[in-house]
Protein backbone atom coordinates (compact mmCIF):
# COMPACT_ATOMS: atom_id res chain seq x y z
CA UNK A 1 0.00 0.00 0.00
CA UNK A 2 3.13 1.89 0.80
CA UNK A 3 4.65 1.10 -2.59
CA UNK A 4 2.33 3.36 -4.83
CA UNK A 5 3.23 6.77 -3.15
CA UNK A 6 7.11 5.73 -3.22
CA UNK A 7 6.75 4.99 -6.63
CA UNK A 8 5.38 8.47 -7.54
CA UNK A 9 8.02 10.11 -5.78
CA UNK A 10 10.50 7.85 -7.59
CA UNK A 11 9.09 8.86 -10.53
CA UNK A 12 9.42 12.52 -9.52
CA UNK A 13 12.71 12.33 -8.49
CA UNK A 14 13.33 10.84 -11.98
CA UNK A 15 11.77 13.93 -13.73
CA UNK A 16 13.53 16.62 -11.47
CA UNK A 17 17.09 14.96 -12.29
CA UNK A 18 16.13 15.40 -15.74
CA UNK A 19 15.28 18.90 -15.59
CA UNK A 20 19.07 20.06 -16.22
CA UNK A 21 18.91 18.45 -19.55
CA UNK A 22 15.71 20.00 -21.25
CA UNK A 23 16.12 22.50 -23.62
CA UNK A 24 16.13 26.52 -21.36
CA UNK A 25 18.98 25.09 -18.95
CA UNK A 26 21.15 24.34 -22.12
CA UNK A 27 20.36 27.51 -24.03
CA UNK A 28 21.63 28.88 -20.20
CA UNK A 29 24.62 27.13 -19.77
CA UNK A 30 25.11 28.10 -24.06
CA UNK A 31 24.46 31.54 -22.93
CA UNK A 32 26.49 31.65 -20.17
CA UNK A 33 29.60 30.39 -22.50
CA UNK A 34 28.70 32.56 -25.04
CA UNK A 35 29.72 35.63 -23.18
CA UNK A 36 33.16 33.76 -22.79
CA UNK A 37 33.72 32.11 -26.44
CA UNK A 38 35.90 34.16 -28.47
CA UNK A 39 33.47 33.82 -30.95
CA UNK A 40 29.49 32.28 -30.85
CA UNK A 41 26.72 32.43 -33.18
CA UNK A 42 23.30 32.23 -32.18
CA UNK A 43 21.29 29.08 -30.55
CA UNK A 44 24.47 27.68 -28.53
CA UNK A 45 22.92 24.72 -26.84
CA UNK A 46 25.67 23.02 -23.59
CA UNK A 47 24.40 19.91 -21.75
CA UNK A 48 25.01 19.33 -18.19
CA UNK A 49 28.44 18.57 -16.90
CA UNK A 50 30.12 19.82 -20.55
CA UNK A 51 33.39 21.83 -19.89
CA UNK A 52 35.03 24.05 -22.06
CA UNK A 53 38.83 24.96 -20.91
CA UNK A 54 40.13 28.35 -22.02
CA UNK A 55 37.02 29.68 -23.67
CA UNK A 56 38.44 32.66 -24.84
CA UNK A 57 40.83 29.98 -27.34
CA UNK A 58 37.08 28.39 -28.69
CA UNK A 59 35.15 29.75 -31.56
CA UNK A 60 31.28 28.12 -31.95
CA UNK A 61 28.90 29.69 -35.02
CA UNK A 62 25.38 29.38 -35.07
CA UNK A 63 23.26 26.40 -34.08
CA UNK A 64 25.68 23.86 -32.13
CA UNK A 65 25.02 21.68 -29.59
CA UNK A 66 27.83 20.76 -26.56
CA UNK A 67 26.44 17.36 -24.91
CA UNK A 68 26.44 16.34 -21.78
CA UNK A 69 30.07 15.83 -20.29
CA UNK A 70 31.89 16.52 -23.51
CA UNK A 71 34.84 18.63 -22.80
CA UNK A 72 36.60 21.14 -25.30
CA UNK A 73 40.38 21.51 -24.25
CA UNK A 74 42.11 24.13 -26.06
CA UNK A 75 45.58 24.95 -24.78
CA UNK A 76 47.43 27.67 -26.88
CA UNK A 77 46.08 26.79 -29.72
CA UNK A 78 42.74 27.14 -30.99
CA UNK A 79 39.18 25.13 -31.22
CA UNK A 80 37.18 26.62 -34.39
CA UNK A 81 33.80 24.68 -34.68
CA UNK A 82 31.06 26.06 -37.91
CA UNK A 83 27.63 25.98 -37.66
CA UNK A 84 24.85 23.19 -37.19
CA UNK A 85 27.49 20.93 -35.54
CA UNK A 86 26.58 18.23 -33.07
CA UNK A 87 28.70 16.85 -30.55
CA UNK A 88 27.69 13.92 -28.82
CA UNK A 89 27.56 13.66 -25.24
CA UNK A 90 31.25 12.62 -23.49
CA UNK A 91 33.42 13.68 -26.56
CA UNK A 92 36.88 15.08 -25.46
CA UNK A 93 38.25 17.60 -28.13
CA UNK A 94 42.04 18.57 -27.39
CA UNK A 95 44.56 20.65 -29.00
CA UNK A 96 47.28 19.97 -26.72
CA UNK A 97 50.39 17.01 -26.95
CA UNK A 98 53.01 16.57 -25.03
CA UNK A 99 56.90 16.74 -26.75
CA UNK A 100 58.41 13.86 -26.27
CA UNK A 101 61.37 13.67 -28.66
CA UNK A 102 63.98 13.56 -26.01
CA UNK A 103 64.41 10.27 -24.01
CA UNK A 104 66.96 11.67 -21.74
CA UNK A 105 64.63 14.14 -20.35
CA UNK A 106 61.11 13.66 -18.15
CA UNK A 107 58.29 13.95 -20.83
CA UNK A 108 56.72 16.80 -17.88
CA UNK A 109 60.05 18.45 -18.89
CA UNK A 110 59.78 18.79 -22.51
CA UNK A 111 56.57 21.07 -23.28
CA UNK A 112 53.88 21.19 -25.91
CA UNK A 113 53.06 20.59 -28.94
CA UNK A 114 50.04 22.30 -29.63
CA UNK A 115 47.69 22.22 -32.69
CA UNK A 116 44.68 23.39 -33.75
CA UNK A 117 41.31 21.96 -34.51
CA UNK A 118 38.84 23.15 -37.27
CA UNK A 119 35.30 21.30 -37.10
CA UNK A 120 33.48 22.66 -40.57
CA UNK A 121 29.90 22.92 -40.81
CA UNK A 122 27.09 20.23 -40.19
CA UNK A 123 29.40 17.66 -38.44
CA UNK A 124 27.98 15.14 -36.00
CA UNK A 125 30.45 13.84 -33.57
CA UNK A 126 29.06 11.24 -31.89
CA UNK A 127 29.47 9.81 -27.86
CA UNK A 128 32.51 9.31 -26.54
CA UNK A 129 34.97 10.56 -30.02
CA UNK A 130 37.96 12.03 -28.87
CA UNK A 131 39.52 14.50 -31.58
CA UNK A 132 43.06 15.39 -31.19
CA UNK A 133 45.46 18.08 -31.72
CA UNK A 134 45.78 19.77 -35.35
CA UNK A 135 42.51 17.75 -37.03
CA UNK A 136 40.51 19.24 -39.65
CA UNK A 137 37.47 17.54 -39.51
CA UNK A 138 35.48 18.27 -43.33
CA UNK A 139 31.71 19.63 -43.62
CA UNK A 140 29.08 17.32 -43.43
CA UNK A 141 31.13 14.55 -41.88
CA UNK A 142 29.85 12.46 -39.00
CA UNK A 143 32.61 10.53 -36.56
CA UNK A 144 31.28 7.29 -34.94
CA UNK A 145 30.78 6.82 -31.64
CA UNK A 146 34.04 6.23 -29.45
CA UNK A 147 36.48 6.88 -32.74
CA UNK A 148 39.93 8.58 -32.09
CA UNK A 149 40.44 10.94 -34.63
CA UNK A 150 44.15 11.57 -35.09
CA UNK A 151 44.39 12.55 -38.63
CA UNK A 152 42.22 14.93 -40.98
CA UNK A 153 39.01 14.15 -42.47
CA UNK A 154 37.49 14.68 -46.05
CA UNK A 155 33.84 16.01 -46.40
CA UNK A 156 30.44 14.19 -46.01
CA UNK A 157 32.91 11.02 -44.83
CA UNK A 158 31.60 8.33 -42.00
CA UNK A 159 34.19 7.81 -39.87
CA UNK A 160 34.58 4.97 -37.25
CA UNK A 161 37.13 3.51 -34.74
CA UNK A 162 40.62 3.68 -33.30
CA UNK A 163 42.47 5.70 -34.62
CA UNK A 164 39.11 6.50 -36.93
CA UNK A 165 38.79 4.96 -40.39
CA UNK A 166 36.41 5.95 -42.96
CA UNK A 167 33.41 3.59 -43.19
CA UNK A 168 31.82 5.20 -46.20
CA UNK A 169 31.26 8.50 -47.93
CA UNK A 170 27.41 9.78 -47.15
CA UNK A 171 26.44 9.91 -50.71
CA UNK A 172 27.98 6.04 -51.44
C1 LIG B 1 28.66 5.63 -37.58
C2 LIG B 1 27.15 5.51 -37.43
C3 LIG B 1 26.52 6.88 -37.64
C4 LIG B 1 26.53 4.52 -38.41
O1 LIG B 1 26.89 4.78 -39.74
P1 LIG B 1 26.34 3.82 -40.88
O2 LIG B 1 26.96 4.24 -42.15
O3 LIG B 1 24.86 3.74 -40.83
O4 LIG B 1 27.02 2.47 -40.45
P2 LIG B 1 26.44 0.98 -40.42
O5 LIG B 1 25.66 0.77 -39.19
O6 LIG B 1 25.81 0.67 -41.76
O7 LIG B 1 27.80 0.17 -40.29
C5 LIG B 1 28.75 0.15 -41.34
C6 LIG B 1 30.04 -0.45 -40.81
O8 LIG B 1 30.62 0.47 -39.87
C7 LIG B 1 30.80 -0.14 -38.60
N1 LIG B 1 30.54 0.87 -37.58
C8 LIG B 1 29.38 1.52 -37.30
N2 LIG B 1 29.52 2.37 -36.30
C9 LIG B 1 30.80 2.28 -35.91
C10 LIG B 1 31.55 2.93 -34.89
N3 LIG B 1 31.01 3.83 -34.10
N4 LIG B 1 32.85 2.59 -34.76
C11 LIG B 1 33.43 1.66 -35.57
N5 LIG B 1 32.75 1.04 -36.56
C12 LIG B 1 31.47 1.33 -36.72
C13 LIG B 1 29.79 -1.28 -38.58
O9 LIG B 1 30.17 -2.27 -37.68
C14 LIG B 1 29.82 -1.73 -40.02
O10 LIG B 1 30.98 -2.51 -40.20
P3 LIG B 1 31.00 -3.74 -41.26
O11 LIG B 1 30.74 -3.14 -42.62
O12 LIG B 1 32.38 -4.33 -41.12
O13 LIG B 1 29.90 -4.65 -40.84
C15 LIG B 1 26.76 4.92 -36.07
O14 LIG B 1 27.18 3.57 -35.99
C16 LIG B 1 27.31 5.68 -34.88
O15 LIG B 1 28.40 5.44 -34.36
N6 LIG B 1 26.48 6.65 -34.43
C17 LIG B 1 26.80 7.50 -33.30
C18 LIG B 1 25.76 7.30 -32.20
C19 LIG B 1 25.91 8.34 -31.17
O16 LIG B 1 27.01 8.64 -30.74
N7 LIG B 1 24.82 8.91 -30.77
C20 LIG B 1 24.86 10.03 -29.86
C21 LIG B 1 23.57 10.75 -29.94
S1 LIG B 1 23.78 12.40 -30.50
Amino acid sequence: MAIKPLKTLCRLLQAISNLPRIEPSQRLRGYYYGQLLANCGKNFRVGVGARIRNPALVSVGSNCYLGEDAHLYPWNEKIVIGNNVLIAAGAKIISRNHAFEKLGLPISSQGYNNQPIIIDDDVWIGFNVVILAGVTIGRGSIIGANAVVTKNIEPYSIMGGVPARLIRKRNE
